[in-house]
C-alpha cells in the first residue's frame, strides 16, 4: 500500500516491519537497523545475498555519532558541509550495530538523507534505520513510489510516498584509511565537490569478486532488456541487424530521424541541455521505461566522463556489463 501517513510508518517500523521510505537518492527499503530479524526480512524480500552489507540512516549528526567509536577529520569536514546530503561514510561501527547490518565487517556505512520525510520519521524514532534500494537485488534502483510497488508492492506493508527522488543516483560511498580517502562507489556527490573540500581522493573501481568493495557486483542496476553501450552509429553497424525493436537511450542528442525512418523504435533523452543532474535524476525512470516496452534490445550511450556524469556512467557500465 501507498500512503503518506508518517505515523503509520513509524509504527510498523517499531513493530519490526518493513517500510518503503522516500529519500533524496533512490528509495529505501527500511527495517530498524537495532533489529536483527527485522533486517534480516529486507535481505528476505530483495533477495539479497547476506555479504552485501547495509547502509544505516538517521537524522543527525549527532545521532550519528552514536553508532560509530571514531570519525577521522576528514569525515567530519565532509559531514559538515555535505550531510544531509547523497553521501555515505564508512566509520568504524560500536557493537550496537548487528554484524548482519554490516556483513560481519568491522565498518558501518552511515548516512543522513535530505528528504523532508524521511528526516521527519527519522526524527521521530528512537533506533535509525538500515535501507538498501528498494528493487530486488541487481535491477534498477526505485526513483519513485510506484516503482516500489510495481517490484516489491506485494511483499511489505508500507510504501511511504515522498514523490519523485531529487537526485535519482544513489549516495556516493567514502571511506577512510588514516590520511587516506577512497570513492567505493559514485554517486549523488560529485567527486570533485569531496575533492575541493578534502583534496584528492582515491576511487576504487568495481570489481566482481573483491568483497571488500562495497555493492561493487560488476553487474548491477541491470534490465531485463539486452543493454549495449557504447558510441550509437557504432552499435548500429554491431548489433542493427540482430535485433529488430532497438530503442535508444542518449545524454542529449535526439534520434528523431532515425525514429521516423523505423531505424530505432523509441527513445529517452535524459537532458536535451547536457546538464548531469537533469540526466541523473531521469537516469533509472527512463531506463525502467525502456525495460517496461519488451523492446529487443537498447542501445545507450556514455556521458562525459566528469561531475555526475561519472555516477551516470558507472550505473551504464554495469547495466551493460
Ligand atoms: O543512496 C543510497 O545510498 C540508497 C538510499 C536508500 O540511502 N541506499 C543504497 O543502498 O543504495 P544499497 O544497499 O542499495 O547500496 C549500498 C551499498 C551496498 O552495495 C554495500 O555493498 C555498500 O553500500 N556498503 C554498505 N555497508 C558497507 C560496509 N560496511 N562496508 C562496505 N560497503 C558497504
Ligand atoms: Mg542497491
Amino acid at each position: 500500500m501507498i500512503g503518506y501517513n508518517l505515523q503509520k510508518a513509524k509504527e510498523l517500523l517499531e513493530e519490526g516491519n518493513l517500510v518503503a521510505i522516500p529519500t533524496e537518492t533512490v528509495y529505501g527499503l527500511a527495517a530498524n537497523a537495532l533489529n536483527e530479524a527485522a533486517v534480516l526480512q529486507i535481505f528476505k524480500v530483495k533477495n539479497r545475498p547476506t555479504f552485501d552489507p547495509l547502509i544505516v540512516h538517521t537524522n543527525s549528526f549527532e545521532k550519528l555519532a552514536q553508532l560509530v567509536s571514531y570519525v577521522p577529520e576528514k569525515a567530519k569536514i565532509l559531514a559538515q558541509h555535505l550531510m544531509p546530503g547523497a553521501l555515505t561514510l564508512l566509520l568504524p561501527k560500536k557493537s550496537i550495530i548487528p554484524d548482519l547490518v554490516t556483513s560481519g565487517l568491522q565498518m558501518v556505512a552511515v548516512r543522513i538523507p535530505q528528504h523532508k520525510l524521511a528526516l521527519q520519521l527519522l526524527e521521530s524514532l528512537d533506533f535509525p534505520l538500515a535501507a538498501p534500494s528498494a528493487n530486488p537485488f541487481g535491477y534498477i534502483s526505485p526513483t519513485t513510489a510506484q516503482h516500489v510497488a510495481a517490484q516489491l508492492g506485494s511483499k511489505i506493508p508500507y510504501i511511504l510516498d515522498g514523490g519523485e527522488c531529487v537526485i535519482g543516483l544513489e549516495s556516493t560511498i567514502v571511506g577512510f584509511d588514516n590520511e587516506k580517502v577512497t570513492v567505493f562507489r559514485k554517486g549523488g556527490v560529485s567527486i570533485e565537490s569531496i575533492e575541493k573540500l578534502i583534496g584528492k581522493v582515491q576511487i576504487q573501481e568495481h570489481s566482481s569478486s573483491n568483497p571488500q568493495a562495497p555493492g561493487m557486483l560488476k553487474s548491477h542496476y541491470a534490465p531485463k532488456t539486452p543493454f549495449f553501450l557504447g558510441n550509437i552509429a557504432d552499435l548500429r553497424a554491431k548489433y542493427g541487424q540482430k535485433y529488430e525493436k532497438i530503442a535508444v537511450l542518449s545524454f542529449a542528442i535526439s534520434y528523431q530521424e532515425e525514429i521516423s525512418s523505423n531505424i530505432f523504435i523509441t527513445q529517452e533523452v535524459l537532458s536535451p541541455n547536457q546538464d548531469f543532474v537533469e540526466a541523473a535524476h531521469n537516469l533509472f525512470a527512463a531506463m525502467r521505461r525502456l525495460d517496461n516496452l519488451e523492446v529487443d534490445a537498447i542501445f545507450a550511450e556514455l556521458l562525459p566522463e566528469k561531475e555526475l556524469g561519472r555516477a551516470i556512467n558507472d550505473r551504464l557500465r554495469r547495466a551493460a556489463a
